[in-house]
């Protein structure tokens, strides 16, 4: 008999008939209010649940006590509790690897977009305001050889780095919990106390993933430490920067400017001050966002829930001590 599997998302068809054929699927594109019933139907016989991008709670989990795999289409996995899981014997399994550099490359892409103002100066064009040589207070500020500050230096903030020293000549400081040899090693990378990174980069970058103690570890005494010309760029999670506190820094001049992939709210609401801030380069969370990448997502994710229901564990699992349940 095949495993009952839930899907919640919209995949492609390739990934979809792969999840066809090894699964009993059923499927949805998403979890919304109108599905919310049926959903908690199917999940009643369900073995596996692979999907992203929406809150998987107690009530969903207890709507499945034959649950025995999550695969999520995502690194992060913020959207579950890993604790809750753990204690029900469910394996939670996620995509490290395959995004970190294209994660990285919209991490540069804030960095410099939000330095040399390209986003604002492009529309400026769009305006048919471009009239004469641009002044003075048009200006950027220069990536190439300022201090990348780098808080989490895992996969994508090694990545991060790569590109900031070997290709902009960045000088390279981070705040982590251990240690990363290889980054100090081949980047000269040095690790810093959390002041030391924000009073002396000129580009403080979070890498961090969303957990209770990261959790808005970025507020307005924090902004405070930085340089009054440095930028802030988060291409985590919005949640680890309390954002009321960012806008009153940028509008106050606290801090020159910051690039965003991510904000406490997604999609960020209309009436956001951020966007209208000139000095906010805000993206709709597109850190992972190409074909190639999110193909391949959807493909570890698969490869991640065939292996899980198969009792073959042997990579991206967020908690294997859930596997001791099985
Ligand atoms: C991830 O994979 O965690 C990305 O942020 C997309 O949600």
């Amino acid at each position: 008999m095949k495993p009952n599997v839930v899907l919640y998302k919209k995949i492609p068809a390739d990934q979809l008939a792969r999840l066809r054929q090894a699964f009993n699927l059923t499927e949805f594109d998403s979890i919304t209010p109108d599905n919310h019933r049926a959903v908690l139907a199917a999940l009643a016989q369900a073995d596996g649940l692979i999907g992203a991008s929406h809150p998987i709670g107690a009530q969903l989990l207890d709507a499945a006590p034959q649950l025995r795999a999550i695969s999520t289409i995502s690194v992060g996995y913020d959207q579950f509790s890993v604790p809750d899981l753990t204690r029900r014997g469910i394996v939670l399994m996620h995509t490290p690897g395959v995004l970190t550099e294209t994660t990285a490359d919209t991490i540069f892409t804030l960095i410099l977009t939000s330095a040399r103002r390209a986003i604002e100066l492009a529309e400026w064009v769009k305006q048919g305001k471009w009239r004469r040589s641009i002044g003075e207070e048009y200006y950027g500020t220069d990536v190439n050889g300022k201090t990348i500050g780098i808080l989490g230096m895992g996969r994508i903030g090694y990545a991060v780095a790569k590109r900031a020293f070997l290709g902009f000549g960045m000088p390279v400081i981070y705040y982590n919990d251990v240690a990363n040899p290889q980054a100090e090693t081949l980047l000269n990378a040095r690790r810093r106390s959390l002041d030391q990174v924000l009073a002396e980069a000129d580009f403080v970058c979070v890498v961090l993933p969303l957990l209770p103690e990261t959790e808005k570890l970025i507020d307005y005494a924090q902004l405070a430490k930085m340089k009054s010309s440095a930028i802030l760029i988060n291409g985590s999670r919005g949640k680890i920067v309390n954002e009321t506190d960012l806008i009153r820094a940028l509008q106050e001049g606290v801090i020159r400017a910051a690039g965003l992939d991510v904000f406490e709210q997604e999609p960020l609401p209309v009436n956001s001050p951020l966007l209208t801030l000139p000095n906010v380069v805000a993206l709709p969370h597109i850190g992972s966002a190409t074909h190639e990448t999110r193909h391949a997502m959807v493909v570890c994710a698969v490869d991640n829930l065939i292996a899980a229901l198969a009792g073959d564990v042997t990579t991206n699992c967020v908690n294997p001590t859930a596997l001791a349940r099985h």
